[in-house]
């Protein structure tokens, strides 16, 4: 007899924990009182109040330990310091791009880029916005346009890359509104407002081949590029023996930029930047830098805060690391699937999202489901997550209110904070809220501001 080597198929997290965050027990008649004095919005919750809580991904996570000896070996100096060159040569190393503009997170990077590039009349496509960066594009005059394939909206479709780009939407819009009012392409990998999906290097590049033809700039929103590199890895034929950096480096090489937020796949709790290669948006974009976030060797971040990116941004590219973190999200995917809990398929990279309009059918958009099943989550189980939702998208610039196109509770994991317990718990809470779904009813909204009302509403259940 020989000894047979060991395998198994669980993914342990790839890290031990050395620092301990304690979270407090709350009972149910306590969540109740917080959440009325909340006015029923999660949002306004104190966070020690929240078990769990997955409101976001960003700026959430836990950082290791060589980023905080990083932090503390860092160089504060105003002008010229080595924390910016060790970002520089990170950002360089894995997107190939130029000139590096730190910010203090993803949306000055956004604001930089669209108040210099855009402007009234001007077209952006992309295959979704997120919020802050449409607002951004809204901002400089110019319309923001999603073109995300089909699939992309269909939550039960299965297709591996619900994030693609529809290209017969790209050239048509091209066609329509000509190259000189398209000052650039964006494309978001991940694509988090379509669900945390990805997009395939294939659709990537073809959207790279047509922006070259028509001459337009090509940039990624590249929040969460990391991610997106491991579904290439993953699910896209040709791609199973490189390496996350090997994909990630591809990606980047057919953009001519890209923007990002370090508060997600920078694994930091702060920061951001814009890179690009074209030195004359640079320049232009610097003297904006320069007015609105700080000296360019900083922007709108701490030395310290440049040297947790700088380590953070290769921390994302770990395989051991995205194994576990892509399988901890479809974990509790394949839980809530096999309990009959109605979920976006299949999971994405940092986030599940609960299909409310589904699960509370009695419940009209109006009286926002997704709302009433998020608050059901931390009644029952102290869980916070967010309403993508009626709440969030229904009100319309003129002051009425349509229903969002889909009601969804998106539960966004910080990265590296939670282990397989947490979840297992998790699952539980979701499952019975899931089981008592016919006793739950509607929300009325008692107060709220005309725009981005979901962050600070008062709400109440209608009996
Ligand atoms: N782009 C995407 C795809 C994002 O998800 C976010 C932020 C941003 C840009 C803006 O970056 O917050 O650093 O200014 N998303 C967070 C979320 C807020 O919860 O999904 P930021």
């Amino acid at each position: 007899m020989e000894l047979q080597p060991f395998h198994s198929d669980i993914i342990i997290e790839p890290f031990r924990i050395r620092s301990v965050e304690p979270i407090r027990f709350t009972t149910m008649d306590e969540r109740r009182q917080l959440l009325e004095k909340a006015g029923y919005n999660p949002f306004l919750l104190k966070a020690k109040d929240v078990l769990i809580d997955l409101l976001t991904d960003s700026g959430t996570g836990a950082m290791s330990s060589a980023q905080w000896a990083g932090m503390i070996a860092s160089d504060e100096s105003y002008a010229g310091s080595s924390s910016f060159y060790k970002l520089e040569s990170a950002v360089q190393e894995i997107t190939g791009f130029k000139h590096l503009i730190p910010t203090h997170q993803g949306r000055a990077a956004e604001n930089i880029l669209f108040t210099t590039i855009a402007k009234d009349g001007d077209v952006i496509p992309s295959n979704t916005h997120f919020d802050t960066t449409r607002a951004h594009v809204e901002h400089a005059g110019a319309e923001a346009r999603d073109l995300v394939i089909d699939e992309g909206r269909q939550p039960r479709s299965l297709y591996p890359f619900k994030g693609n780009m529809n290209l017969d939407k790209l050239e048509q819009t091209i066609q329509e509104v000509g190259a000189d009012r398209i000052p650039v392409i964006m494309i978001t990998v991940t694509n988090n407002s379509g669900g945390g999906q990805p997009v395939s290097m294939e659709n990537i590049k073809e959207v790279s081949n047509i922006a070259r033809t028509h001459n337009i700039p090509f940039f990624i929103d590249a929040c969460r590029f990391a991610e997106n590199a491991w579904f290439i890895k993953s699910r896209e034929e040709g791609y199973a023996d490189k390496t996350p950096l090997e994909i990630a480096q591809e990606m980047f090489s057919y953009a001519d930029g890209c923007t990002m937020s370090a508060k997600k796949d920078g694994m930091a709790n702060i920061g951001g930047f814009l890179a690009l290669n074209s030195d004359e948006w640079a320049s232009q974009c610097r003297n904006l830098e320069i007015l609105t976030e700080g000296f360019p060797t900083y922007g709108g971040m701490a030395g310290y805060d440049m040297e947790a990116v700088a380590t953070g941004l290769y921390e994302a590219l770990d395989e051991d690391y995205l194994r576990y973190r892509i399988r901890s999200i479809a974990y509790l995917g394949d839980k809530l699937t096999e309990a009959g809990v109605p979920i976006v398929q299949p999971t994405g990279g940092h986030a599940v999202y609960l299909d409310a309009a589904e699960i509370l059918p009695h419940i009209s958009s109006r009286q926002y489901p997704a709302w009433s099943f998020n608050n059901t989550l931390y009644l029952l189980g102290g869980v916070r997550g967010v309403e993508i939702g009626t709440v969030m998208f229904g009100m319309q610039p003129n002051g009425t209110e349509q229903p969002a196109a889909m009601e969804l509770v998106r539960l966004a994991f910080p990265r590296r904070m939670y282990t397989q317990s947490h979840v297992d718990y998790l699952a539980e809470v979701i499952i019975s809220a899931y089981e008592q779904r016919e006793m739950l009813g509607g929300y009325e909204i008692v107060s709220a501001p005309q725009v981005l009302r979901h962050f600070s509403a008062k709400l109440k259940p209608i009996d």
